[in-house]
């Protein structure tokens, strides 16, 4: 059985009130969504521990959105692990597009980041997916096979309990077009191949495995219906707590 997952990362929105407001607003129902899909939230760093407080007695989990691979020292602007950990914090999300393409993180960089939560015994949530290029260039599949190798796969076969997987295919984030429900589930069975090639089939079949990229109420019930789609990753649908309950409860 694997963990079925419903995640909003909130990106750069919600100032303290908004997030109250927000957060209140999800307190109030978390309850209905089914007892066997985790909903998380990723507010920003100066979110986190106002969100990580008032969610205590709720079943809704606080992730960062982002951290530093190093354990301190200068490194201005930056998050560390410990840090993140300090506020409650036991989950981040690392290889979001937007921190690839806006702020240059490689895939090496995002190998370190990766080695360093799992060394604080963090969970990870891993995003990578393919550019509309890519896809164009029907090399979607050697694209996300690249970015899981470098900057995944180095990791030991005992870490991957520690793992999430989101294909977020970037063409699809925040554009209102997404993956259809046919096209993101044989992405997320090649995913499962590409890992039992590397690690095992056991690996393979336990590994939660999201999608994202303009998911919303509307087309959550399909997509979240196929075998190998375990949850999503939420943008801008996140950002309305009647419509991330409503994704939460299309399972
Ligand atoms: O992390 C979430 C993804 O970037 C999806 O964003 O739902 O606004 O397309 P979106």
């Amino acid at each position: 059985m694997r963990e079925k997952i419903v995640a909003g990362n909130w990106k750069m929105n919600c100032d303290l009130a908004e997030m109250e407001e927000l957060l209140g607003g999800l307190k109030n129902k978390a309850e209905s969504i089914p007892s066997d899909v985790k909903l998380m939230v990723a507010p920003s760093f100066t979110n986190l521990y106002p969100a990580f407080q008032s969610t205590k007695e709720t079943p809704i989990t606080v992730v960062a959105q982002n951290m530093h691979q190093n354990e301190n020292g200068a490194f201005t602007g930056e998050v560390s692990p410990s840090m993140l950990k300090s506020v409650g914090v036991e989950t981040v999300i690392l290889g979001h597009s937007e921190r690839r393409s806006i702020f240059h993180e490689s895939d090496e960089l995002l190998a370190e980041k990766v080695n360093t939560a799992l060394k604080h015994d963090m969970k990870v949530i891993f995003c990578f997916g393919e550019e509309l290029k890519d896809r164009k260039a029907d090399k979607h599949f050697e694209v996300v096979k690249e970015q899981l190798q470098n900057g995944l796969f180095h990791i030991e076969a005992s870490a991957w309990k520690n793992i999430v997987l989101a294909y977020e295919p970037v063409w699809a984030i925040g554009t209102g077009e997404t993956a259809s429900p046919e096209q993101a589930q044989e992405m997320h069975a090649e995913i499962r191949k590409m890992i039992a090639e590397a690690f095992n089939q056991e690996i393979a079949d336990q590994v939660a495995i999201l999608y994202g990229g303009s998911v919303k109420p509307a087309n959550a019930k399909e997509i979240f219906a196929k075998p190998d789609v375990d949850g999503g990753l939420i943008g801008g649908a996140s950002l309305k707590a009647d419509d991330f309950l409503a994704i939460a409860n299309s399972y």
